[in-house]
């Protein structure tokens, strides 16, 4: 199947990295470093050799506006943010290899999984490599001068500069946007499953016809550096569109709520990126009291066994990524673990059978579906001190009434 999606990229590593350590590297190898503006994954830090007085304060002075966007993202506090700090600062994660993505031009070049050295010093003192990040540096400076996708002489009147294709493709932000786990008790390299699979799930969309051809159409609309995601509830919405529908079977005694999860204009699975995030959606059906009401039958049950379990109702359904130990390298026998995101292009639909008592049916019944987004799971927000409620949110909501039996049923 891998093979089927990235063909260039076997072609590429047979010829350049042999067979050795393929199943990381094969889907790696794009990202590469074969110039050097690309991001290695985190095996690497960066070297800008920039000259004194390049700061990103000086770049901002004359690219205003690129600059208030950066400062606007989430690039900008890559280092600094609260979650990537307590989680850096654990023990087993003081790694070299995380701050190679997350503060790329970090002043030291251990091994990836050796703690760089003065790491707590550096937190209480919050340097400018720290505390901006990936930032205009890490992205746009190599070898002492600017690398850029357009090279003009108003430019180099500026500032010296080199043209460079590559940071106008998908590969340099999967350069960090794809990479596998680097346990501290495993050798030294990148093992299991990918745990960001960004550009391998661009191909899957390019592969099924997706029409952007990299990730700035989406991320950077003209040019634009603030590059939302997740945080953002407008990404989230174009990510995916909900429909609600409901009608009654037996009216009064058996209806039927059916979901839709719609993949809108997103170039991979949603939601994308860390496989901390998963969405959610809740479906119930509440009386005029706003109680819950009804049970659940399987579609297929020709009749329910009041001794088994009853299907869960009202149901939470999870679209999520989860990663067991196949995936982190520890046991490749172990069976896959199941992801459930939604694909790019794919219509997701989730539909139950609700009974109700006879003669419980009063008034009219609402149906609401909520989709929620979560940044992460109860593990992590309590690892990172978040209360629940603050790392996840509505994006849709939806809501459909039954009219009682002796009305005419509403459709929406
Ligand atoms: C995460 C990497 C990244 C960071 C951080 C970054 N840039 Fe960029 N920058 C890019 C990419 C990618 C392009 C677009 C290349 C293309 O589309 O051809 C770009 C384009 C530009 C351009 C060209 C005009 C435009 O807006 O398209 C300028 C100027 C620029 N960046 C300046 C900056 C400055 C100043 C900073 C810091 C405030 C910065 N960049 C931070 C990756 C980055
Ligand atoms: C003194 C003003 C000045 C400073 C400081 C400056 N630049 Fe520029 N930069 C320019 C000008 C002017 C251009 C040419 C714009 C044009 O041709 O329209 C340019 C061009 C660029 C481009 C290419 C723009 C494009 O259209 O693709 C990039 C990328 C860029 N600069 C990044 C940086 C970065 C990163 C820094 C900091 C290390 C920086 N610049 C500092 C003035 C400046
Ligand atoms: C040097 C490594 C690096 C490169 C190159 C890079 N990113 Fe990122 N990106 C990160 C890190 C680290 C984060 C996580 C920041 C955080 O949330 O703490 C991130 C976060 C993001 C997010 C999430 C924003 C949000 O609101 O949650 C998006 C979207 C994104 N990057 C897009 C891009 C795109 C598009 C490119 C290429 C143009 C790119 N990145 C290049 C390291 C990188
Ligand atoms: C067709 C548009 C489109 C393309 C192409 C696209 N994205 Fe996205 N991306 C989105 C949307 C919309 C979201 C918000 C929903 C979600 O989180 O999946 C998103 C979310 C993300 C996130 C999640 C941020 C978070 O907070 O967890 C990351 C990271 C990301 N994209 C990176 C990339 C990278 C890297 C590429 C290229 C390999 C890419 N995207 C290509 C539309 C796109
Ligand atoms: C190959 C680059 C890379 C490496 C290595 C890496 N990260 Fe990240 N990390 C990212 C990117 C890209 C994102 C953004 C994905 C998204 O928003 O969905 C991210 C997101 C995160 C987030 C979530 C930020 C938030 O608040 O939403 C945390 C926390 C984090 N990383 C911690 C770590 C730690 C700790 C390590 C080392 C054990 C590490 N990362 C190694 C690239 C990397």
């Amino acid at each position: 199947m891998r093979s089927q999606i990235v063909p260039a990229v076997v072609v590429l590593l047979v010829a350049g990295l042999g067979l050795a350590g393929w199943q990381v590297r094969g889907v790696l190898a794009p990202a590469e470093a074969h110039t050097t503006i690309l991001f290695n994954q985190g095996l690497d830090a960066v070297v800008t050799d920039a000259p004194v007085g390049w700061t990103n304060a000086w770049c901002g002075s004359c690219h205003k506006q690129e600059f208030e966007q950066w400062q606007g993202s989430r690039h900008n506090v890559a280092a600094s943010a609260h979650n990537f700090e307590v989680e850096c600062l654990e023990q087993g994660n003081r790694q070299q290899y995380c701050l190679n993505c997350h503060a790329p031009r970090i002043p030291f070049a251990g091994l990836p999984t050796s703690e760089p050295p003065g790491l707590d010093e550096a937190y209480r003192e919050q340097p400018e490599w720290l505390a901006s990040g990936v930032d205009c540096l890490s992205c746009h400076v190599r070898d002492g001068v600017v690398v850029a996708t357009n090279v003009t002489q108003k430019g180099i009147a500026e500032h010296a500069m080199r043209h460079d294709p590559a940071l106008g493709k998908a590969e340099f932000c999967a350069g960090c946007h794809q990479f596998a786990f680097k346990d501290i008790d495993l050798p030294d390299r990148f093992h299991g499953a990918l745990q960001q699979a960004s550009l391998e799930e661009f191909l899957e969309y390019r592969a099924q016809g997706g029409v952007e051809t990299r990730c700035h159409d989406c991320h950077m609309p003209r040019g634009a550096h603030r590059m939302p995601g997740g945080y953002d509830d407008k990404m989230v919405r174009q990510a995916v569109g909900m429909e609600l529908e409901a009608r009654w079977i037996e009216p009064g005694r058996v209806a039927e709520v059916t979901v839709r999860l719609r993949a809108g204009r997103v170039g991979h699975r949603v939601p994308g990126g860390e496989e901390l995030r998963f969405l959610t959606v809740r479906t119930e059906v509440t009386g005029v009291d706003g109680h819950p009401m009804g049970s659940r039958v399987d579609d297929d049950a020709q009749q329910v066994d009041a001794e088994a379990d009853l299907p869960e109702w009202p149901i939470v359904e999870t679209l999520r990524r989860h990663m067991g130990d196949r995936e982190h390298g520890r046991d490749p026998q172990a069976t896959p673990a199941p992801d459930t995101r939604l694909r790019p292009g794919e219509t997701r639909r989730y539909s139950y059978r609700i009974t109700f008592e006879p003669g419980t049916v009063a008034g009219v019944l609402t149906v609401r579906s909520r989709l929620w987004y979560h940044l992460m799971h109860d593990g992590k927000a309590q690892l990172f001190r978040h209360r629940l409620e603050d790392v996840q949110r509505v994006v849709r909501e939806s809501e459909v009434h039954l009219a009682p039996p002796d009305r005419p049923t509403t459709g929406r």
